[in-house]
């Protein structure tokens, strides 16, 4: 089929403009009008990448104002392709945050390594629907690869099966799910077919600084965000082991590898063998901390998560895959998939790994493939790399915010800072100074009774130089 008898050719700019979707385009000036829309984005998407270092890293007011322009009804007819893009990178554009740059220092956001974003854009032209072999054989391998290759990266047990999710929230929701099933399995209830009315009780133990991710997807699944327990921590957030209530077989005990606040990891090598032979099922929530293993410098503050029976990462933190990447491993193949399969006569199940059996989507993007290829680009001292060069960074903004004579509150182990610079008051003040000053982009949090200031070093785009104009800026408006 030609694309302009597909009617494609209307929104399409040509030399001759159509009238209708009948119009009698020759396929070949579609397809040109398409490459030139391409090569167009292609064009403006490096000039955007290559614009960040001079802009204000946080998107201006004035140009959230300008996205008012991109509202009002929708057309009553189609508008030509170049036009769209063109509203898009004029008004949106602008009002982006320079993640992608090397200053953004927000929440804990990765950039998108080269060979990821071409991948990206690789892709979403091959527009698959990842959800099974059939569907597409190249999605599907290149994510049981890539798969294999997390694994082996953090350091898990051969034969852990995964899951290519948007994030690490439905990454806690899709192992949560696994260790639902296996340990309601084990009580006798089949509690995909029969929901949670009248089921044994499980009992869910989380640190008190548990992230709000992992609440969510309890609440998703039925087991409920306030029906846990909740373990008190220590002064950098770390689950006490000596506060540990009784484990056993209807236990599911969820261990962080990470505080988005601290970067601090609960002593999973104290927990696990006790937690383990108590038949309880050991899930972790290591959005980002667990990539840590990948380095044979920090790999230390992993040890013992390896016991567990579930993980959750992200792709797009540390691995810098670009969004969305979350991945979710399971220890128990068959737990997972049990969770997560759906079966109908048109859904061919063939011999090969059916990556629908395994998340909560039916049909996906192939996020799979970025993975894949950011990961086949970094290497396994690629991804070390990462991890040091930014934890590097997260120590020299907490050693020169000491010098300048304010208060880090968190031991810095991996690659998050936080500050007081004061009061409350003065810290929120020096945060809102340094986003309207747009160097760099830090957030605020309150952790354990103070306010702070987080810098999250977690991009690949961040070099030392950026570390010394952003510590600069942050010093200038502490002091203003
Ligand atoms: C420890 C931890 N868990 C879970 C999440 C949620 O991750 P996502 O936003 O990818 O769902 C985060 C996000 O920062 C996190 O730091």
């Amino acid at each position: 089929m030609s694309l302009a008898s597909t009617g494609y050719a209307l929104f399409m700019s040509t030399s001759r403009a159509p009238s209708s979707p009948h119009s009698s385009l020759t396929g070949a000036s579609a397809i040109e009008a398409r490459t030139a829309l391409l090569k167009r984005a292609a064009r403006d998407a490096m000039d955007y990448l290559e614009g960040l270092d001079a802009r204000p890293v946080g998107a201006t007011a004035e140009s959230i104002a300008g996205l008012n322009v991109l509202r009002g009804p929708l057309p009553p007819g189609p508008t030509r392709a170049e036009a769209v893009l063109h509203l898009l990178n004029e008004y949106g554009s602008p009002a982006t945050h320079a993640m992608a740059g090397g200053r953004y220092f927000g929440h804990v956001i990765g950039g998108s390594t080269p060979a990821a974003l071409a991948a990206a854009w690789l892709v979403s032209a091959w527009d698959q629907n990842a959800a099974r072999f059939v569907t597409s054989p190249a999605a599907a391998l290149l994510e049981e690869i890539a798969l294999e290759w997390v694994r082996e990266l953090l350091g898990l047990p051969a034969g852990t099966e995964g899951a290519v999710v948007t994030g690490a929230t439905m990454a806690n929701l899709s192992a949560l799910a696994a260790a639902r099933h296996a340990l309601l399995t084990r009580a006798g209830w089949d509690v995909e077919a029969d929901g949670l009315f009248g089921a044994p009780p499980l009992t869910v133990i989380v640190g008190e600084e548990v992230h709000p991710s992992v609440l969510k997807a309890l609440g998703l699944l039925g087991l409920g965000r306030n029906r846990v327990v909740r373990v008190p921590v220590d002064a950098q957030g770390r689950m006490r082991t000596d506060a540990l209530p009784h484990l056993d077989g209807r236990t599911i005990l969820c261990l962080q590898a990470g505080n988005v606040n601290t970067g601090a990891f609960d002593p999973a090598a104290a927990i696990c063998p006790a937690a383990r032979a108590a038949g309880a099922w050991i899930h972790v929530d290591g959005a980002f901390g667990l990539w840590a293993a990948a380095s044979p410098e920090y790999r230390k503050w992993t040890k013992g998560f390896e016991l567990a029976d579930s993980w959750a990462t992200d792709g797009h933190k540390w691995p810098n895959i670009g969004y969305d990447c979350g991945i979710a491993l399971v220890r128990d193949r068959e737990a997972l998939r049990a969770a997560m399969s759906i079966r109908a006569a048109y859904l061919a199940v063939g011999e090969d790994r059916e990556p629908s059996d395994y998340v909560p989507e039916l049909s996906r993007r192939a996020r799979g493939v970025e993975l894949w290829a950011g990961l086949r680009s970094l290497g396994r001292s690629g991804m070390a790399e990462i991890v040091e060069r930014t934890s590097g960074h997260a120590k020299r903004f907490a050693a020169g915010l000491k010098a300048a004579g304010y208060q880090v509150l968190n031991d810095v182990v991996i690659n998050q800072v936080l500050v007081s610079f004061g009061s409350p008051e003065k810290t929120l003040a020096t945060i809102a100074r340094l986003q309207a000053d747009g160097t760099c982009w830090c957030g605020s949090t309150v952790w354990q009774g103070q306010t702070a200031m987080r810098i999250s070093v977690s991009s690949w785009a961040t070099t030392k130089a950026d570390v010394e104009l952003s510590l600069a800026a942050m010093i200038k408006v502490a002091q203003e």
